[in-house]
């Protein structure tokens, strides 16, 4: 068994920036990480990350914007925190080395997206994840505290309860897969914080990379934390319209930059939808392309930057240029075929300020977490900055976590795993996987019905009791591992779904089209014990 201070489960900018703030304190941190370091959400993010720092802008009218786009649902007084933290939280981050990209005076350069009222987004050209990526590995890797283990699978926590040792429940560690060996270690901490990232892949189209299989929800959920808001599911309006599942992001900067959104007759309908136009929040930018697209019956909508010149969309645009031209398509001549994708999570693990959730040792950061920040609908750019607010309070609230409870190594039970590894039923986990996605994208995307959200219940609940029994009889990898979370995350969101009778942010259903005049938050926790 091997003991931490401190596990972090993710190294995406969550997990990065709170292992880096713990560590410096002297704390001893492990970062469980299920593929390669880089591999993450973070390190794709394309428009950049939100702050106030001009000189035209206030922190009053980001809080507006974010209250606006959330629909009601946004916790002010969290909206507030989080807004008024981001100059000093962009400040870290230039100092561990992220050049974000300047104007040609030298004032820092910033994109506007949907839903902003003013241009308030800090960037590194449109590849201001992987720069932000590149800048934390690169100090976690000078850290002496800090032990990076690659290839190793969090599959779930250890807890008092779980173990049913008397008094409050609290973490004890983890049971993680090295994805190498195939052989389970037990770890254990005081500690654990959950950066596991979204949930793209429940869905079978998404901008979202692999790793995106909601584990942490699930994990958490599995232990009896709270997780909230699933069905505020984010659907990115422009993606790059392909026929395989990976669907390229087409940053909202670049329509911030005046690319217009056109229908087949070469009609740009925005106008139409919402007085905003192409730069509405993407709830209401989605819901048109996707009504767009039913009333013509056509397979994508159109992106149209062809008034700008090459030279200025290479330069500002190198990484979606060049991704287009992989796709055959000169952005600056051609018009971009695009559809909405599966984008990210606003709900998540019930998580405070703090970072705390409600089982004491487990926090949780980032997109997995679910703060009150984004409410019903998230405001584009918002989540690079909630990440290293919360990473940034959540390391103090480990730091005095740990004055009281040090680390006493307790014995813990090995893992036993199932004894069956039969390579002909491997089909069944690749059917199911694909079954899940296409149900969810065909009865829980864009525009639901109850009874298209009781169809798909009903199929995710035959899933899951074909993966239980898997899961106990056969050796875990990680295609079951994530299967069988992105099955549990399923049922979360078409519970939550189910929960919310009205049409609010994200959520729009043709059965309750009105908004109630009081918002709440969908809520589901399991029996602890
Ligand atoms: P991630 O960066 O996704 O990291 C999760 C980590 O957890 C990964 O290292 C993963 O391997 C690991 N992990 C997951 N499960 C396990 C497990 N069971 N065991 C071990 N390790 C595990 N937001 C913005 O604010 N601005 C943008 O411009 C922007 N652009 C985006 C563009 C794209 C294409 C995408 C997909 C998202 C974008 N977002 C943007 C959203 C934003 O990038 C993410 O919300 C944010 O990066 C999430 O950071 P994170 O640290 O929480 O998770
Ligand atoms: C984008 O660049 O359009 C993505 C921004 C975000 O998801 O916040």
């Amino acid at each position: 068994m091997k003991t931490y201070d401190v596990i972090v489960v993710g190294s995406g900018i969550a997990g990065l920036s709170f292992a880096l703030k713990v560590a410096a304190a002297g704390k001893r941190v492990a970062i469980i990480t299920k593929k390669s370091r880089a591999e993450s959400s973070t390190n794709y993010a394309q428009g950049g990350i939100a702050a106030v720092t001009s000189q035209t802008d206030d922190f009053e009218l980001h809080v507006a914007d974010t209250l606006t786009a959330g629909d009601g649902l946004c916790r002010e007084d969290v909206v507030r925190e989080v807004v008024s933290a981001g100059p000093a939280r962009i400040e870290e981050l230039k100092r561990v080395g992220v050049e974000f990209t300047n104007l040609e005076d030298g004032r820092i350069s910033l994109h506007r997206e949907g839903g902003h009222s003013k241009r308030r987004i800090l960037h590194v050209k449109d590849l201001t994840g992987a720069a932000i990526e590149e800048a934390l590995l690169h100090a976690v890797a000078t850290s002496e505290h800090i032990e990076m283990l690659e290839h190793h699978f969090a599959i779930d926590l250890i807890t008092r309860h779980k173990l049913q040792l008397p008094g409050p429940d609290a973490v004890l560690g983890l049971y993680v897969l090295n994805v190498h060996t195939g052989i389970v270690h037990t770890f254990g901490a005081p500690v654990v914080m959950l950066a596991t990232g979204g949930v793209g892949q429940v869905y079978q189209f998404t901008t979202n990379p692999d790793i995106a299989t909601g584990d942490g929800i699930a994990i958490a959920f599995r232990a009896g934390v709270e997780v909230r808001n699933m069905e505020f599911i984010q659907f990115h309006p422009t993606a790059l319209f392909a026929r395989t599942k990976d669907r390229f992001l087409i940053s909202e900067a670049v329509r911030g930059e005046g690319a217009v959104l056109r229908n087949s007759a070469g009609e740009a309908f925005m106008k139409r939808y919402d007085p905003r136009a192409d730069l509405a929040p993407r709830d209401i930018v989605a819901r048109a392309i996707d009504a767009e697209m039913k009333r013509s019956g056509d397979e994508h909508v159109w992106l149209d930057i062809t008034h700008q010149s090459e030279e200025s969309i290479r330069d500002r645009f190198p990484s979606i240029y060049e991704g287009c031209l992989k796709a055959g398509i000169n952005m600056a001549k051609e018009m971009i075929p695009v559809v909405p994708a599966c984008h990210y999570m606003c709900g998540g693990i019930t998580t405070a300020l703090d970072a705390s959730t409600g089982l004491d040792g487990l926090l949780a950061c980032g997109e997995v977490a679910c703060t009150g920040l984004h409410g019903a609908n998230r405001l584009a750019s918002n989540s690079l900055l909630e990440a290293c607010v919360l990473a940034h309070s959540g390391a103090q609230t480990a730091l005095t976590y740990l004055e009281t409870h040090g680390n006493e190594p307790l014995e813990m039970p090995h893992w036993r795993d199932g004894d069956v590894r039969d390579p002909d039923e491997r089909v069944v986990l690749h059917h199911n996987w694909d079954e899940l996605k296409r149900t969810m994208w065909d009865y829980v995307a864009i525009v639901r019905t109850d009874k298209r959200l009781q169809r798909a219940r009903t199929r995710v609940q035959n899933l899951q009791r074909e993966i239980t029994e898997y899961y106990w009889n056969f050796k875990v990898e990680p295609e079951l591992l994530e299967l069988r979370n992105l099955i549990q995350v399923a049922e979360l969101i078409i519970d939550c779904a189910l929960q919310r009778r009205e049409s609010r942010g994200l959520h729009y259903t043709l059965d309750h089209r009105e908004k109630l005049d009081a918002a709440q938050d969908s809520i589901v926790q399991r029996f602890r014990g």
